[in-house]
């Protein structure tokens, strides 16, 4: 028979086998593995390299042989655990299985007396009572006898509690996160020390599956959790929109747009509905979704203001709150494809007054918020550090704001003349937001340079050895998030605007209706256009716009 070898310098223990291509590194477990041959004439064993394969001693033989003796023990007692573990797995299955054979037996009864659904948010003054709510799982804890499961319904959270009989059914051991659940029960306050949304538990009494949702694989939060690729989450926004800070947000936005209304009401201003399909542009060319309109070249609305000023002779003061699409290729954390833009049209203003109405809406529309219980605990939830913001808001004239970018150093991309800022040059989006936030308030910024901004803005009265024209136009910046409106006073003057499409390459033919503003009554007029995603951003402290909107559209999104 072969030798056995050991090379005690280079052989291994785990992948060796005795052979001398493969020795073993320790006689012990050389023995160990080969527990028949037992003299030292079966093994050859050396220290290092450099010498000579050798018997091993008796002695050494001996204290090997302990060593593969407690080798021995040891791997029975390995084999023995895991005998014993596979067993206790299929007795645990097993026992399982039996449970939920039995669990199919126990029958929950639904009684005739039980009260009407009530939704979540309505419970405070049901306590004590029995009351019947629908929902979704949104939590679920599990122990040995008793079950707790979140229920959510949109309107708010519920802690329910199942033990005894209705935590033995079939429905209640397979339960999972997001199936949709009736549950009914009696309504109790949580004893002291504890706490439950609302600051009470329902003690269920009755309850069955509606949908279930399915568990392993396809559970919801394998699908989706908080490491999901952003790719991923964009993809289940659906799913994304159960979680609690997107649902916060989307509640937000809801008293958002309702407290803007109220403010704009309290104003006087009607709220109108311009189209989304029209036939010319607000905001230049290059931001326009072009469509085939019955053959015929049409756009998706950029705003909506030209509509709105034609609505002034007849209902005075207008807004609306319009979906605007911008064809922009803009990937940043403030720009949508598609977003909701507040929008209000003034007539008989001065532009002062413009600046003075736009501060008055944001600020009542924040008080609104605030005063709201509802709204006031999700801004603190969502944002907690929020301060409102204080009057009168600065007001920072363009030329002012140039000389202060420089002040502070704060450098234009173009290449020239050590990136200082010009009167002339656009101030940059990175510029725009260094500003706000070293300001840290809301600021206004104004007059800007007519070859700027859009045709349709009122220019200021040039002053003297002046050669730059600017126009009565407004930017509000928030921190955090940058511009968040853009307005400006209109020309009101006919020839003045004809003169304006002329400079502009602007066809007057398709703006025969906006023209006819001058030519019938003209007067003095301004509004302004807001964006509800960025204001949302700005007030729940959202790192990007595409947090605020239902279903983002952003360059190459409109899924789902
Ligand atoms: O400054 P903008 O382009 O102004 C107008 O459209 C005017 N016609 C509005 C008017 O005077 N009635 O857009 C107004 C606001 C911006 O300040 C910004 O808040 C938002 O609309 N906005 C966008 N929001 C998200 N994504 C985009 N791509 C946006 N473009 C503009």
């Amino acid at each position: 028979m072969a030798p056995i070898y050991i090379d005690e310098a280079v052989g291994s223990d785990t992948t060796g086998n005795g052979t001398i291509e493969a020795p073993y590194q320790s006689l012990g477990v050389a023995l160990f593995n080969h527990p028949t041959t037992t003299t030292p004439a079966s093994f050859l064993i050396r220290k290092d390299a450099a010498g000579t394969y050798e018997e091993p001693t008796q002695s050494s033989l001996k204290k090997a042989k302990k060593t593969a003796d407690g080798l021995e023990k040891k791997k029975k007692k390995a084999e023995e655990l895991a005998e014993r573990e596979a067993k206790e797995k299929g007795d645990e299955k097993e026992r399982r299985e039996k449970v939920l054979v039995e669990s199919r037996k126990i029958v929950l009864e639904e009684d005739g007396t039980l009260p009407k659904p009530t939704k979540i948010g309505y419970l405070e003054s049901l306590r004590s009572k029995r009351v019947r709510v629908f929902g979704w799982v949104h939590r679920l804890r599990q122990q040995k006898d008793i079950i707790f499961i979140v229920v959510r319904d949109g309107t708010g959270y519920l802690q329910t509690v199942l033990s005894g009989r209705v935590a033995q059914t079939y429905e209640a051991l397979t339960l999972t996160l997001e199936s949709s659940v009736e549950v009914v029960g009696t309504l109790q306050t949580v004893p002291e020390g504890k706490t439950a949304p609302g600051g009470h538990e329902l003690v269920v009494d009755y309850w069955r599956v509606v949908g279930p949702a399915p568990g392993a694989e396809d559970a919801f939060t394998n699908r989706l959790n908080e490491k999901s690729d952003p790719s991923i989450q964009a993809d289940l926004r659906h799913l994304v929109l159960r979680g609690e800070t997107a649902s916060s947000v989307l509640r937000l936005r809801a008293a958002l747009l309702i407290a803007f209304r109220d403010s704009l009401t309290a104003q006087s201003l009607i709220e109108v509905t311009p189209p989304c399909l029209v036939q010319t542009q607000v905001e230049g060319g290059a931001t326009l979704f072009k469509l085939d309109y019955y053959g015929q070249p049409a756009f998706l609305t950029q705003s909506s203001q030209l509509y709105l000023e034609t609505c002034l002779p007849s209902l005075g003061d207008v807004f609306c709150v319009q979906e605007s699409f911008r064809a922009e290729n803009s990937h940043t954390r403030r720009h949508l494809s598609e977003y909701t833009h507040l929008e209000a049209e003034l007539a008989f203003i001065t532009f002062t007054d413009l600046m003075d109405h736009i501060e008055e809406i944001i600020c009542n529309t924040v008080s609104i918020l605030l005063a709201n219980p509802t709204s006031a605990s999700l801004i603190k939830s969502l944002n907690p550090n929020f301060i409102t913001p204080s009057r009168p808001f600065l007001r920072l004239s363009y030329v002012d704001a140039i000389k202060w970018l420089n002040a502070h150093g704060i450098k234009h991309p173009k290449e020239d003349a050590e990136g200082n800022h010009e009167v002339g040059d656009d101030i940059a989006e990175a510029a725009e937001r260094q500003m706000t936030d070293i300001i840290g308030t809301p600021v206004f910024l104004y007059g800007f340079p007519a070859e700027l901004k859009a045709f349709y803005m009122k220019k200021m009265p040039q002053g003297e050895g002046e050669t730059t024209v600017f126009t009565e136009s407004c930017d509000l910046l928030m921190p955090n998030v940058g511009e968040i409106v853009g307005g400006s006073m209109r020309i009101a003057d006919m020839e003045e605007l004809l003169a304006a499409y002329k400079r502009e390459g602007i066809d007057p033919e398709p703006y025969y209706w906006f023209t006819d503003q001058r030519k019938y009554g003209t007067c003095e007029h301004g509004g302004y256009g807001l964006g509800v995603e960025r204001f949302l951003a700005w007030l729940a402290n959202r790192y990007t716009v595409r947090e605020c909107s239902l279903y983002p559209r952003w360059p190459g999104r409109a899924t789902p």
